[in-house]
Formats: C-alpha cells, structure tokens, sequence
C-alpha cells in the first residue's frame, strides 16, 4: 500500500527548511527500502494567492484529505498583509486545520544539552527538560465570530463541552505514557470559557485518568512559571491562543525558536507536521534558517501517523548529535561560524543510524 505524504511548502523560510525535511524523509525512505513512499507537493499560503488568488485551493486540500500525512513549511509574509483578511495566507492554514479536523496541536520542548549557554536561563533548570504542550487548536478566539468598524472590533472565544473533552482525552493519554502529570492553564478567574474548560477537564481526569495528577494553573502564573520552573511541567493542557503563546515562549527555552516541530491531530484522517516558527521574512532567501523544526516535525510524522517511533528516534538522535557535534545555524551560533540551511540538514542525514 502506498504512503502518500503532501508537503505544502509555503512562503519565507518555508521551503527552505521543508526542502531539507523532505531530504530527511527521502533519505529515511531509502534506507528502509520503503518504495511505497509517494511525495506531493502543493500549493497553501502566499504562494497559493500568488498563483491561485486563494490561500487554500481545492486541489490542495483534496490531496491533504487523501493523505496519510502533510508536512507544511510556514505561511504568510509582509508581500500579503494588504489583502483581505479573508484571503490572508495565514487563513489557508487555519482553514486546512478546521476542514481536516485537527483539533490537537502536539508541542514538545526539550533542551540540548549542547545548547544550554545559548538560553537565558540557568542550567539546572534545563538539564532533561521535557515538555509536552498540548493546545486545542480549532476552538477558541482565533475561530470566533470577529468584526470591525472603524472604531470598534471585537473576537469572540466560544468553546464547547465536546471541545474541551477531546482535547482533555488526548492530554490524558498522553500523560499516561509520560510522568503521570498534567497542568491545565486557563483563566478561570475572569473567562467563562476558562470556567466551563476548568470544569470538563477535570471531570474527564476524574473519571477517566484517576492516576494522571491534575492541576490548573492561571494562564499569567503558567507565563511565569514556565520561565521560574520549567522543569516541573510534563504535560501543558490549553485552549487555543494560550497554547500559542506559551509555546514560543518554551521555545526559548531550547535556544531558538527554529528548533522546534510539532504535530496537529485529528480523531481520524491525516496528521499535519510543521515546525512551530512562522515565516520569518527577515531571514527568508538567505539559506541560513535553522531547520531543526521541519526535520524533527518528520520525526513526528513517523511516530504519530506512520507508526515508526524507532526512526522518530533515530531522526531525533541524529539531530541530537548534529547540534552536540558544534554544527550549528546563524541562530545558534556566531554568523561566521554558522552553516547554511542545506549544511546542517546534510548534517543530519549524514548522522542518521538506521
Ligand atoms: N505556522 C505558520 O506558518 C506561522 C506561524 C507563526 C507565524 N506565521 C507567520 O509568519 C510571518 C512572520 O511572523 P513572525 O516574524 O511573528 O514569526 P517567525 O516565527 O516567522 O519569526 C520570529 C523570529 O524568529 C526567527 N526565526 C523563526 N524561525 C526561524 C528559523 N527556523 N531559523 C532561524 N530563525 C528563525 C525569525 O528570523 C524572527 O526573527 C507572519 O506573517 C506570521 O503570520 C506563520
């Protein structure tokens, strides 16, 4: 049976590191002589306004449909931010999560040893860090009714039982095969939402997940925190813009935000893998982004859609190793000791043990 992965490229810095995930899944393919693997790319974001008029075309979103998996690079850029919101590139990506029913995004942050001096956090803070944030992602704010005059806007946040209960599920789950520990961080002292997420949660862990310990933290404390004692977190449960948020700013707590990938689930049909940076238009064309994320985002790919944790673990240990070994981007390191996007990427294949 074939595998089919789509890879959606997209704008910036996108398709510079998606070129080198590709690499990474091509290489892994060869190596464990899947021949079934078939790889198409298509067009989402600005690239697809450029050439389509629309963020999402049809085509691209039958062939996600039909997918096993879809690989993304990054959407949106200055060139777009006067077209109607409507049609932004970023839309395409909200639009592809929604259709597709991708209600959980998957967010780990560890920390490289190797790269402990690059933080501005002490070190035995990080030592084994292992977080796992886990944001619902089709809810919330950034799918709400929204409107604007000229004087008044408003974004409305609406979360439902069922909402709340599928994304609390899958934290459980999850926790269950990590440290027994989840943290759900909402702001049930002022949003009627964050009371009504407070209370399914913890009916579902009640009655569900009785050896999972279970607590809430306010979503300013969860900032603070996570900056104070990140070391104490396992498994972070949140509702959509705060799981944005707080995820870059663990980002940092592994150096960059460039390092690091995740996964967006559904209950069936495809997963989407994509690093969590955007699509950095500073750096875009220059061939020095750091493409951690995208590669270790094809790790992800293999341990949650296509059933291989073995080579999640060789892709992330060769990643591990390429970092350990001083060969770093202009992120990580000074520009004139840095390698380019393609070098470290070739690092990696070159490290990978299968
Ligand atoms: N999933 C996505 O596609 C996604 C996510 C976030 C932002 N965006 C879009 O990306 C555009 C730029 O947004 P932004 O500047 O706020 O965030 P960004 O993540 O693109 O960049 C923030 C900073 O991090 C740096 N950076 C990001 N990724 C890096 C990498 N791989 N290597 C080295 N440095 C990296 C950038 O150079 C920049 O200084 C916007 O249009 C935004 O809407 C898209």
């Amino acid at each position: 049976m074939t595998i089919s992965i789509v890879t959606l490229p997209g704008d910036g810095i996108g398709p510079e590191v998606a070129i080198q995930a590709v690499h990474v899944l091509q290489s892994v393919a060869d190596k464990l002589g899947l021949q079934n693997l078939s790889i198409k790319e298509c067009l989402v974001g600005g690239a697809a306004i450029d050439q389509l008029g629309v963020p999402l075309p049809e085509e691209t979103l039958k062939a996600c449909s039909e997918a096993d998996a879809i690989f993304l690079g990054a959407v949106g850029g200055p060139k777009w931010k006067d077209v109607d919101v409507k049609i932004r590139p970023e839309q395409g990506l909200l639009d592809l999560r929604k259709s597709l029913g991708l209600f959980a995004n998957l967010r780990p942050v560890t920390a490289h040893a190797s790269l402990s001096s690059l933080t501005p956090f002490k070190i035995d803070h990080l030592s084994g860090l292992d977080i796992m944030v886990v944001r619902e992602l089709t809810g919330g704010l950034y799918f709400g009714k929204r409107g604007r005059d000229k004087n008044e806007a408003y974004d409305t946040c609406i979360y439902t039982v069922p909402e709340i209960e599928r994304i609390a599920r899958l934290a459980g789950k999850l926790a269950a095969s990590r440290n027994q520990n989840v943290t759900s961080v909402d702001k049930a002292n002022v949003l009627d939402t964050s009371r009504l997420w407070r209370e399914t949660v913890e009916r579902i862990f009640k009655n569900e997940f009785p050896d999972i310990v279970l607590d809430h933290i306010y979503v300013d404390a969860a900032a603070m925190y996570l900056i104070s004692r990140p070391e104490t977190f396992d498994v972070i449960l949140t509702e959509n813009m705060f799981g944005d948020i707080l995820s870059d700013e663990a980002s940092m707590l592994a150096g960059s935000l460039g390092l690091l990938p995740s996964a967006s689930l559904g209950d069936n049909g495809p997963g989407l893998f994509e690093p969590i940076h955007g699509s950095a238009p500073d750096i875009a064309g220059k061939g020095i982004a750091n493409p951690c994320g995208a590669i270790l985002s094809i790790a992800m790919m293999f341990r949650h859609t296509l059933n291989k944790p073995e080579v999640a673990k060789a892709i992330e240990q060769a990643v591990t190793k390429t970092l350990g070994s001083g060969v770093l981007t202009a992120d990580l390191t000074d520009v004139n000791n840095a390698v380019s996007t393609e070098e470290f990427g070739a690092a990696v294949i070159n490290a990978i043990n299968l």
